[in-house]
Order: structure tokens, then C-alpha cells, then sequence
């Protein structure tokens, strides 16, 4: 098995052959799973801060031009939210956990795409929260995202918490914040316990969820990492695969699983013509 970290990127075939031993996946997922769902993600080309200031939740509270637009914003954009759908790569790890290789999924996004997809909620472990629920910043209070939503559309400006008054914001983590303790513990002890440690699509920029590969590494977990483009913690790769999300995690849970790959390519490969190409 190649170590390709600084070397270069491998084929799919080499994570299939590292997968096909191991019984006890984690997946570990980023924005770059989603991308392919439409959902741009934060630091590629056009990624969201490109485009948007990063929310803080001083800059939420004391500002109440900041939480107006926050909600001009959701009430536009949650609807699209809903409406997207999972891609093939959601799909491949709903596929690996039924046919009981995968143990959970950590991710750090909050689109909610890995249930939608069909993955047990109980195993995806969401570090940064859910654009589905609304808390109250306050007492902390809950909603299921759809009802705040009608209350937008019924009218409602700055929709504040029903019960003790305080802002209302979707239940995910802002830059700042400390991140969920149980989920925290949750995705340790999954790092922990692996002996495969799939990275998708994340920059693994981000502390402390970027710090969950070398936990597992160090429990004795080979880790594989499957990103558009390099990454801080390719060296700690023992394969690293360049390439499309969606595509590449297809063409493994049909080698690992038998499923017939959506384009009926070779499943050693991400790419038919067997070079792995990385989109700028
Ligand atoms: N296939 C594979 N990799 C992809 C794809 C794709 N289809 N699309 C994008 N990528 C890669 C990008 O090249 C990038 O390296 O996915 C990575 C996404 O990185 P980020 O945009 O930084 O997203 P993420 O790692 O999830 O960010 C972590 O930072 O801003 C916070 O809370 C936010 O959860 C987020 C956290
Ligand atoms: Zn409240």
C-alpha cells in the first residue's frame, strides 16, 4: 500500500484495496461531499466566503441589522435548502452502511444530506449542528427549521423565541463557539474505534474537527483522503485520492458492496480513462 501523500494521488483502485480488508468505516465528510448536490462550499472557487462576511454570534446579537438580514436571507434560501437532493456519493455511504461496513459518519455539514440519503441518524454525527432546526441563542430552546419557517412566511420579520423572547438562529455552529460537547465525544470515540478513516471533501482546515484524522491514526486506523484538491494532512495519508467525491466513493461501495457503479465504469477507477483528474 503506497503512502502517496507528497508523492502523488492514487486510484481508486488502491483505496478499494485498503477498504476491502477493513469492517469498521468512519466516514468523515466536509462540504465537498455536497458540492456535487449543488451546494457550494465554503474555501474552493466561488466557495461561500468568497461571497459572505463569516457570521460570529457577537456579531448576530448586537447587531440587529445583521439578524435582519440573516432572515431576509433564510427566508429566500431555506425553501432551496430543502429541495436539494443527495448525490451518489450520500447514496454510496448509505450503501456501506447497509451492508454493515460502516460504522458512522462525522461530518461538518449541515445540510442534512447524509439522513436524506437514507443514512441512520443515529450514526451521522453533525460537529457544526443543522440548518434544520432554529434554537434560541438565549434559553436554548428548539424548532424543527419548518415551523419558524412559516411563521416567516406568515409575516414575521426577525422571528424571536416564543418563550423567553431571545434571538432565534439556525442550531449551527458559528465561528467561535464551542462545538456540541456529546457530538464531539461522539465523533472521538467513532475515530477512536475505526479501522478505516475516510476523509471526503473537507480542506481539514477547521479545529478541532480536523484533528479527528490523527486520533484515528493514532489508535490504529489507516486513513484515506478523497478531495478535489490537497489537503494540510495528506502526509498522514495512507492513500490520498484526487478526484470527484461522488464518483470515487460510487466505484468503492460497488467494489465493497456489488452494487453496479451508476455509469457501469470499471470500479478500480474513479475515472474511466484511469487518470484521476482534480477540477480547479
Ligand atoms: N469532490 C471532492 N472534493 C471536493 C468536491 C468534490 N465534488 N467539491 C469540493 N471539494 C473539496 C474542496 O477542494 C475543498 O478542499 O472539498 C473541500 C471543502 O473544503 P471547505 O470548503 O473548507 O469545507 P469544509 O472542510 O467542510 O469546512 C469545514 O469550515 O467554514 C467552516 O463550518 C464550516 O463546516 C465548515 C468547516
Ligand atoms: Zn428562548
Amino acid at each position: 500500500m503506497r503512502n502517496n501523500g507528497p508523492a502523488g494521488p492514487a486510484h481508486v483502485a488502491d483505496l478499494i484495496a485498503l477498504a476491502r480488508s477493513r469492517r469498521r468505516l468512519v466516514a468523515f465528510t466536509g462540504a465537498g461531499i455536497s458540492t456535487e448536490s449543488g451546494i457550494p462550499d465554503y474555501r474552493g472557487p466561488g466557495g461561500v466566503w468568497e461571497r459572505n462576511a463569516i457570521p460570529t454570534l457577537e456579531g448576530f446579537r448586537g447587531d440587529p441589522a445583521v439578524r435582519r438580514a440573516y432572515w431576509d436571507g433564510r427566508r429566500e434560501r431555506y425553501p432551496a435548502m430543502l429541495a436539494v437532493a443527495p448525490n451518489a456519493g450520500h447514496r454510496a455511504l448509505v450503501e456501506l452502511e447497509r451492508a454493515g461496513r460502516l460504522q458512522a459518519i462525522i461530518t461538518q455539514n449541515i445540510d442534512g444530506l447524509h439522513q436524506k440519503a437514507g443514512s441512520d441518524p443515529d450514526r451521522v454525527i453533525e460537529l457544526h449542528g443543522s440548518t434544520h432546526t432554529v434554537r434560541c441563542l438565549d434559553c436554548g430552546r428548539r424548532w424543527a427549521a419548518p415551523v419558524v419557517q412559516a411563521r416567516l412566511a406568515a409575516g414575521e420579520s426577525v422571528p424571536t423565541c416564543l418563550h423567553c423572547g431571545g434571538p432565534l438562529r439556525a442550531a449551527t455552529v458559528l465561528f467561535g463557539e464551542a462545538l456540541p460537547d456529546a457530538a464531539l465525544r461522539l465523533a472521538a470515540a467513532a475515530a477512536r474505534s475505526c479501522d478505516l478513516f475516510l476523509v471526503v471533501g473537507s480542506s481539514l482546515v477547521v479545529n478541532p474537527a480536523a484533528r479527528l484524522p490523527g486520533l484515528a491514526k493514532r489508535a490504529g486506523a489507516v486513513v484515506a483522503i478523497v478531495n478535489r484538491t490537497p489537503t494540510p494532512l495528506d502526509a498522514l495519508a495512507d492513500v490520498r485520492v484526487l478526484g470527484e467525491a461522488g464518483p470515487t466513493l460510487a466505484a468503492l461501495a460497488a467494489a465493497l458492496v456489488g452494487t453496479t457503479p451508476p455509469d457501469g465504469a470499471d470500479p478500480g477507477r474513479a475515472d474511466p480513462d484511469g487518470v484521476d483528474h482534480a477540477r480547479e
